[in-house]
């Protein structure tokens, strides 16, 4: 049983919807035709099948995501966009869409990598174990996510929709939310970026190499539309809840985020 179980969390069904588990077998059973006797002339011959709606390729959604972004023109309707957009298979799992929380005016905007359980549960990123660890970090230097401007801290992440099981999310996931969130930030404008963990600094500053050598430095990301944003990747709070070793290196990067904004 717990067997069982364990296999299905690992396969992603961490969630139970109700109280008492449905046979599924026996519904269908139930709803199966007595059996038909055997004919006796030769068989007729069915009618044409409908053909299969045509499969929509990974590229052709990227392309979608991007002209919806584009055409979005205010935070409102990005959000509208990225609710109604189907082309992402890690929907059809998810509860909620994540889109942002805290003030889009604030003057730094936080980019995680993906919603975990309890983000998917409540729709807002980073309310988890390892989101109430990074609200703590980021008290430590005066921001809150219900602040505003330079106290304040608009968050997200780099996918809207939490992945089964929490597992990593797959390169085209990445690929088809991205300009989603090239666009958020766009429409966003904030006056520093913090790429919290490795997939997002890895994928927001198109580079292989990994969060070690990345945290503690300064980039500049460049939106679509040509601006620059200082930029900085952080250890991912989750990261620094296994290795708390590490929370030293961490407390060095938020007080250079402090330091940038002050001079800001
Ligand atoms: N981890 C993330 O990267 N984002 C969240 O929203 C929660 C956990």
């Amino acid at each position: 049983m717990v067997a069982a179980l364990r296999w299905q969390v690992e396969a992603g069904a961490d969630e139970a919807v109700g109280e008492l588990p449905i046979d599924r077998y026996a519904a269908a059973r139930a709803a199966k035709p007595a059996p038909t006797p055997a004919p006796t002339t030769s068989p007729k011959k069915s009618p044409p099948r409908p053909a299969p709606a045509p499969l929509v390729s990974a590229e052709a959604q990227r392309a979608n995501a991007r002209a919806l972004a584009a055409g979005a023109g205010s935070l409102d309707a990005l959000r509208q966009a990225v609710e109604d957009f189907d082309g992402c298979a890690l929907k059809l799992t998810a509860t909620n869409t994540v889109f942002a929380d805290g003030d889009p005016s604030s003057d730094t905007m936080f980019i995680g990598e993906a919603p975990g359980a309890e983000e998917d549960r409540q729709g807002l990123p980073f309310v988890g174990v390892s989101g109430q660890l990074l609200d703590r970090m980021i008290a430590c230097i005066g921001l809150e996510r219900g602040g505003q401007g330079r106290a304040g801290a608009y968050i997200s992440n780099m996918l809207f929709w939490r992945p089964p099981g929490n597992r990593n999310p797959s390169a085209d996931e990445i690929a088809t939310c991205l300009p989603f969130v090239a666009r958020h930030i766009e429409l966003a404008a904030p006056k520093l970026l913090v790429f919290v963990g490795g997939t997002a600094a890895k994928t927001m500053l198109q580079t292989t190499t990994g969060i070690m050598r990345l945290r503690g430095r300064w980039f500049e990301y460049e939106t679509p539309d040509g601006a620059t944003i200082p930029a900085t990747p952080i250890f991912h709070p989750a990261y620094l809840l296994r290795s708390p070793a590490q929370k030293r290196e961490a407390w060095r990067d938020l007080l250079a985020i402090k330091a940038k904004l002050d001079g800001a």
